[in-house]
């Protein structure tokens, strides 16, 4: 599964400044057999807000937005987003954007960055339009007419981005959007996605293993324990969002809450 992409109103749909939906998570346990992959997560996101998770590798980042997506229930503990805690409403309100970009190889960049719009009952002209305005949005207008074995990682990346974003939901769940990317195309991504989440105010959580990008993008990380994982530490980003990267990241303040943060991960804490 790619976005989550239940059927919803064309008002909805077409509401491009969603405001972005609060998301509850109070005693989150989760297991898969005897593996307990979480245990005794605590998170509220509020609406509107950017929050990053960084952790080890198999700590149940992945499996914390899959819960939050209502693609599964929580072995115990409750989830709210939007105030809903059936997972079908989860469902409908989170737009999920995997690591693999998921691009239909047979479909042009631009069908497929519409196809939450197709699938949410927009006729092709329209979903078409729209999906390639996103795309000149987000520099890959030209290559709307590509097929994705024709495009590189971070133009896939991108317009698997604007896939998500047209989904029009409150809620964007990210697992690590830019991973795999070289630093250049990754650096000029993680401004593209600070410009965009500025202007959508959508509420994001955004799954990430580099804490650079994770303070840089988010107004606030959080670290997850090694599994069974649960919210460890956290710190609120010290960027001035109108500043560019390269001097956000090589303020101070920056450098000091990411060497904190790096110290609470060698710890194992996170
Ligand atoms: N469907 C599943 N069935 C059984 N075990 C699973 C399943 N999904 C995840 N796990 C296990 O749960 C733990 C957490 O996995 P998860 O994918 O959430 O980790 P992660 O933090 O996203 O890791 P990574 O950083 O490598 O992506 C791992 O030990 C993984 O093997
Ligand atoms: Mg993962």
């Amino acid at each position: 599964m790619i976005e989550t992409t239940t059927p919803k109103t064309q008002a909805e749909a077409q509401s491009p400044e969603s405001p972005g939906a609060a998301i509850e998570l109070t005693g989150v346990a989760h297991s898969f057999g005897d593996l307990e992959a979480l245990a005794g997560v605590e998170l509220n996101v509020a609406p509107g807000e950017v929050v990053a998770i960084v952790g080890a590798s198999g700590c149940g980042k992945s499996t914390l937005l899959e819960l939050i997506a209502g693609l599964a229930e929580p072995s115990t503990g409750s989830i709210a987003v939007g105030g809903e805690r059936d997972a079908a409403a989860r469902l409908d309100a989170c737009a999920w954007m995997p690591q693999r970009d998921l691009l239909l190889p047979w479909r042009l960049a631009v069908d497929n960055a519409a196809l939450g719009l197709r699938l949410a009952g927009i006729g092709r002209a329209e979903a078409r339009e729209r999906a390639g305005g996103m795309l000149e949005r987000l520099g890959v207008g030209e290559f709307a007419r590509s097929h994705p074995r024709q495009l590189s990682g971070g133009m896939r990346q991108r317009v698997a981005f604007a896939r998500t974003l047209l989904t029009g939901k409150p809620v964007l769940l990210l697992d690590e959007p830019l991973a795999a990317l070289d630093a250049i195309t990754r650096a000029e991504l993680q401004e593209l996605l600070v410009e965009t989440l500025a202007a959508e105010r959508r509420t994001t959580v955004l799954v990430t293993h580099d804490v650079e990008e994770a303070f840089f993008v988010a107004d606030r990380v959080l670290l997850l324990s090694p599994r069974p994982g649960r919210v460890v530490w956290s710190a609120a980003s010290p960027v001035d969002r109108s500043e560019p990267r390269a001097s956000a990241v090589t303020a101070p303040a920056f450098a000091a809450v990411r060497e904190a943060a790096l110290e609470a991960l060698a710890e194992g804490r996170g």
